[in-house]
């Protein structure tokens, strides 16, 4: 096996990606903007994606063959409101690691999201146009662009939700969700925002795939059928059986909030050809196994 470089493993996705890394026997090391890392027995850097030379140098200290990088500005308000940071992390950052994969030879995956898209068609593949309707998803589509001007072996992989539960911390909507139904609090979800979720496991899987793979390009990674996030929160509550009146249907935009697209609907039929092993699942089947994820963390901390 190989040695793999998680930057952001920190948070969410990285933080998974090196549980499962170590498992199937890579070496992981992890980069962050944090002082220290979550796991204390991890070979860690710490340095802003932000930064060229302190990017390029992490690399040729590391000397990864895969560098995987889930830093970024994920909170969609946040980028709105912050965009000088949000372009520093998402589209200067994502750049500057591609060009230092290209200086050391590793291959290099970094992910865009389906805010790239207007969100007005029915259903969106790798190649339909682009025009996001905020500032993160702007960011993503310039990223996008970056990366494959900086290195055209890069692997983007284009994702609408991610569900699941961290290792430490991170973006999970999955986790804030129960924190807040089991807390007896209710949860405003929008009726006209359809998703394509995909569970971090599987992505995970599919990204140690890819990794023996020749892929090179843009991939949608997701369920093989969408979901409004009222429904599919609905079936989370189910699922983890809390008091289904918490899920609250949301007719309007919420206000104070940047825009989102309405159909985040994509085609995962290129990433069923290009995969053997990772199957993609139903979104019951992804909200399924995003669920049994909280039972094995209580189990684990029995
Ligand atoms: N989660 C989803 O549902 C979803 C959906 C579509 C696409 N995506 C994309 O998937 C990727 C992974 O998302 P995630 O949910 O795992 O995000 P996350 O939990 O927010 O993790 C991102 C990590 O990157 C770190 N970071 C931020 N700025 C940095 C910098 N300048 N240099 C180095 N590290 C930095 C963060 O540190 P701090 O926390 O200290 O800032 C955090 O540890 C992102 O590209 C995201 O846009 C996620």
């Amino acid at each position: 096996m190989g040695k793999i470089l998680v930057i952001g493993g920190n948070g969410f996705v990285g933080g998974q990606l090196c549980r499962m890394g170590r498992a199937r026997g890579y070496q992981v090391a992890v980069a962050d903007i944090a002082e220290t890392c979550v796991d204390s027995a991890c070979e860690y850097h710490r340095c802003d994606i932000g930064d060229y030379e302190a990017i390029l140098g992490t690399f040729k200290r590391s000397r990864p063959s895969l560098i995987v990088n889930v830093a970024a500005v994920a909170d969609i308000d946040l980028a709105q409101r912050r965009q000088e940071l949000a372009y520093r992390v998402n589209v200067t950052g994502a750049e500057n690691c591609a060009r230092g994969a290209g200086e050391i030879g590793a291959k290099y995956l970094w992910f865009s999201s389906d805010a790239v898209f207007d969100g007005k068609a029915v259903c969106y593949t790798e190649e339909s146009p682009q025009a996001p309707v905020n500032y993160y998803g702007e960011t993503k589509s310039l990223g996008e662009r970056r990366v494959m001007e900086a290195n055209a072996a890069s692997v983007i992989l284009r994702l609408s939700l991610v569900l699941g539960m961290p290792v430490a911390a991170g973006n999970s909507f999955l986790a804030g969700m129960v924190r807040k139904v089991l807390g007896g609090e209710q949860i405003l979800c929008p009726v006209d925002e359809i998703r394509t979720p995909v569970d971090v496991l599987t992505l995970c899987e599919a990204i140690y795939e890819l990794d023996s793979t020749d892929f090179r390009g843009v991939l949608h990674l997701g369920s093989t059928s969408s979901v409004s996030r009222y429904e599919m929160s609905s079936y989370i509550a189910q699922e983890i059986q809390a008091d289904p009146a918490l899920i609250v249907p949301l007719y309007e935009s919420a206000p104070g909030k940047a825009p989102r697209h309405r159909n985040g609907i994509i085609s995962v039929e290129k990433a069923q050809r290009v995969l053997r092993t990772t199957a993609m699942l139903s979104w019951q089947g992804t909200v399924e196994r995003a669920v049994s994820m909280i039972k094995e963390g209580g189990e684990r901390n029995a």
